[in-house]
C-alpha cells in the first residue's frame, strides 16, 4: 500500500481501528475518521508510534457535507484518495413493532446513507485504480428478532456497493463490501452493560461461545480478520474483483 492514501470511517474503535493500523502497517497514509475525536486522535497517535503516518479527522458520516469534506480533507493533506473504507455503524435492537421513525432513520442514515455519501464523495476525487471498501455484516444472510433495522441498513448497503460497482467499475474503481461476523467490538460489548454501567463478563462469554459454536470454524472473528480483508479488497492484489462480498465469519453464512 505504499504511496496510496486511505480513509477509514469509524476508525476510533473495532474494526475500523484494526483496519486503519493493517493499511497503515502495509504503508498506507492514513486518515483515521470517526464521530469520536478524541478517539480517533488516539489511533492516529497509535500508528503514528508504530512509525505509520496518520492524521485524525472528525465526521459525522450521517453528513453528506461532512462525508464530502472528508475526502478533500485527506486531497488536500495528502495529495489524494485510493481508499474509502466506509465502516462506521450502529446497532439498534428493537423489534420491528416497537422502532421508532426516528430510531430506523437514524441506522439507516449511519449504515447505509454513509455508503452513498462516500461513494459520492470518493467518485469525484478518486482516480483510476481505486477501491471502495463498505462493511457490511453477516447479518445480510439471515433474520433474526430485534435486528431489523440493523439487517435492513446492511441489506441495503450490498445493494448499493453492487450498484457503486457497476457504475464505477468503468472508470477503474473497484467497490466491494466486507460482512463480518459476530467481533468482540464496541458494538457487541455495549449491549453486555447493565443499567448500572457494569460490564456483564460472563454473559458476553456465554454469547461469544455460543457465536463461535454456530459457524463451521468454531471460531467468533477478531477484528484484525476483517481487516484483513479489508485490505486484500484495498489492495492490487484484488485488481479483478468487485462488487463482492466477503463473509468474514468462520463460515457460519454462505453465498
Ligand atoms: N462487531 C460486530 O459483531 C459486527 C458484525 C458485523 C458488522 N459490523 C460492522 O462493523 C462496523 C464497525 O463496527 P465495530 O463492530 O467495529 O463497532 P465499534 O462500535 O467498535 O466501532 C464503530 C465506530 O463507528 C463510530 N461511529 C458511530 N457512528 C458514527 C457516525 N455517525 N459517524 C462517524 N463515526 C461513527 C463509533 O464512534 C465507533 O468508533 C459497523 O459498520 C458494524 O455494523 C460489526
Amino acid at each position: 500500500m505504499t504511496g496510496k492514501v486511505a480513509v477509514v470511517t469509524g476508525a476510533a474503535s473495532g474494526i475500523g481501528r484494526a483496519s486503519a493500523e493493517v493499511l497503515a502497517a502495509a504503508g498506507a497514509r492514513v486518515v483515521v475518521a470517526d464521530l469520536d475525536e478524541e478517539g480517533a486522535a488516539a489511533v492516529a497517535a497509535g500508528i503514528g508510534k508504530e512509525g505509520g503516518e496518520a492524521v485524525a479527522h472528525q465526521v459525522d458520516v450521517a453528513d453528506p457535507g461532512a462525508v464530502d469534506a472528508l475526502a478533500d480533507a485527506a486531497v488536500s493533506g495528502f495529495g489524494q484518495l485510493d481508499v474509502l473504507v466506509n465502516n462506521a455503524g450502529i446497532m439498534l435492537r428493537r423489534p420491528l413493532t416497537e422502532v421508532s421513525p426516528e430510531e430506523f432513520d437514524r441506522v439507516l442514515s449511519v449504515n447505509l446513507k454513509s455508503i452513498l455519501y462516500g461513494g459520492q464523495a470518493a467518485a469525484r476525487v478518486m482516480r483510476p485504480g481505486s477501491s471502495i471498501v463498505n462493511t457490511l455484516s453477516t447479518i445480510i444472510d439471515f433474520a433474526t428478532p430485534g435486528t431489523g433495522s440493523y439487517a435492513a441498513s446492511k441489506k441495503a448497503g450490498e445493494a448499493l456497493t453492487r450498484t457503486f460497482a457497476v457504475e464505477l467499475g468503468p472508470r477503474g474503481i473497484r467497490v466491494n463490501g466486507v460482512a463480518p461476523g459476530w467481533t468482540d467490538t464496541g458494538i457487541t460489548r455495549q449491549r453486555h452493560v447493565a443499567d448500572s454501567g457494569e460490564f456483564q463478563q460472563g454473559r458476553f462469554d456465554e454469547l461469544a461461545h455460543k457465536m463461535a459454536t454456530a459457524s463451521p470454524l468454531g471460531t467468533v472473528a477478531e477484528a484484525i480478520d476483517s481487516a484483513h480483508a479489508v485490505l486484500y479488497l484495498a489492495s492490487e492484489a484484488s485488481r479483478c474483483v468487485t462488487g463482492h462480498v466477503i463473509r468474514v465469519n468462520g463460515g457460519a453464512s454462505m453465498s
